[in-house]
């Protein structure tokens, strides 16, 4: 899973660029589903059809990640930038950046003008390497994400878009794992959640599911001064009590913890303070859908340098797939 890994997670996609991603994911689960298409949007959705008597279930993991858009080039070729989705200025000095046709870049500041300037996305630049607007490789409108390769650090890895390439990998091994079930399973691999679940709105309306699964990375908390979270990497797979955005139904949320207790799975019930996924818009979507989430306890996050644990991934596989092949009855 670990080579999967690495391809998904190396991919350009910022929101509204998942093309790249898309195709490595359609490559890998096209055999594995029943149908496999793409929406207007660009959600990729992949049908796996059940056995008849189970529920109608769509899984949603975004392929998009944050990314910075080129706003002004000045006329000695450096570009000035917007962020695409949750771009955290501290996290871009020195950095890298990769454009869809392949032109990388340095991220460099204007000099401040006091020890104490907080860095602000409006007075750094992108420096292509070009020595004038006319030769600039890249121009407005242009779209970049991090340049950083995969880090395997053993039990621990790192990247730059485990929020939330490691939810596709997720998925794409529940498909290869999952043996024939009742249930009539969607698989989405939604666009554009980093800059306001847009994918996934569209798409639950298309399938109409009664139960919606999202699959994304959460805050790990167990980092020197930490916030007052519970979240650990290594405790097991995060289901979701609460986020900034939804109350995750009770139900699924209760499915989850009596799946993992019968699998003998650790897990940890995640209360998330900020931020939200997928699944509040899944959950919104026409009359209301039972929506919850597992999460991937990621230290890191919206940084170049996001850290998971490979023993969270592969239980959360498990836990999906044993949710998926038993009868599901929301109590
Ligand atoms: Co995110
Ligand atoms: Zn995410």
């Amino acid at each position: 899973m670990k080579a999967l890994i690495k391809e998904l997670v190396e991919a350009y996609g910022p929101s509204g660029s998942e093309g790249p991603v898309r195709e490595i994911i359609r490559r890998h689960v096209a055999s594995l589903c029943d149908d496999c298409r793409v929406d207007t949007m660009g959600n990729l959705i992949a049908h796996k059809k059940g056995s008849g008597g189970g529920k109608k279930v769509m899984l949603a993991a975004h392929m998009d990640e944050i990314g910075v858009i080129i706003t002004h080039v000045d006329e000695k070729g450096f570009l000035r930038f917007a962020g695409i989705g949750g771009v955290n200025p501290w996290t871009l000095l020195g950095g890298r950046v990769l454009f869809a046709n392949g032109v990388k870049g340095a991220i460099g500041r204007e000099q401040p003008k006091s020890p104490d300037d907080k860095p602000s996305l409006d007075k750094m630049f992108i420096d292509v390497g070009a020595t004038s607007k006319a030769d600039a490789p890249v121009g407005v409108g242009d779209v970049a994400c991090f340049d950083r390769p995969l880090a395997d650090l053993g039990k621990r890895l790192v990247a730059k878009a485990f929020d939330d390439r490691i939810a596709c990998a997720i998925l794409v091994q529940v498909l290869r794992e999952l043996p024939p079930t009742p249930h009539d399973l969607y698989f989405c691999f939604t666009v554009q959640e980093e800059v306001g679940l847009r994918g996934a709105h569209t798409s639950t309306y298309g399938v109409e599911p009664e139960i919606g699964i999202a699959v994304d990375v959460t805050i790990a908390a167990d980092v020197p001064e930490g916030p007052h979270m519970n979240m650990e990497l290594g405790k097991g797979p995060c289901i979701k009590v609460k986020d900034g955005g939804m109350l995750a139904h009770p139900g699924v949320k209760n499915l989850m913890v009596a799946t993992a207790q019968r699998l003998s799975l650790p897990y940890q019930l995640e209360v998330l303070t900020g931020g939200t996924t997928d699944a509040m818009a899944m959950q919104l979507s026409r009359a209301g859908v039972a929506a919850g989430t597992v999460s991937v306890a990621t230290r890191y996050v919206h940084t170049p340098s996001e850290m998971v644990d490979y023993d969270d991934v592969l239980h959360s596989v498990k836990l999906i797939v044993g949710m998926l092949r038993a009868p599901i009855e929301l109590g």
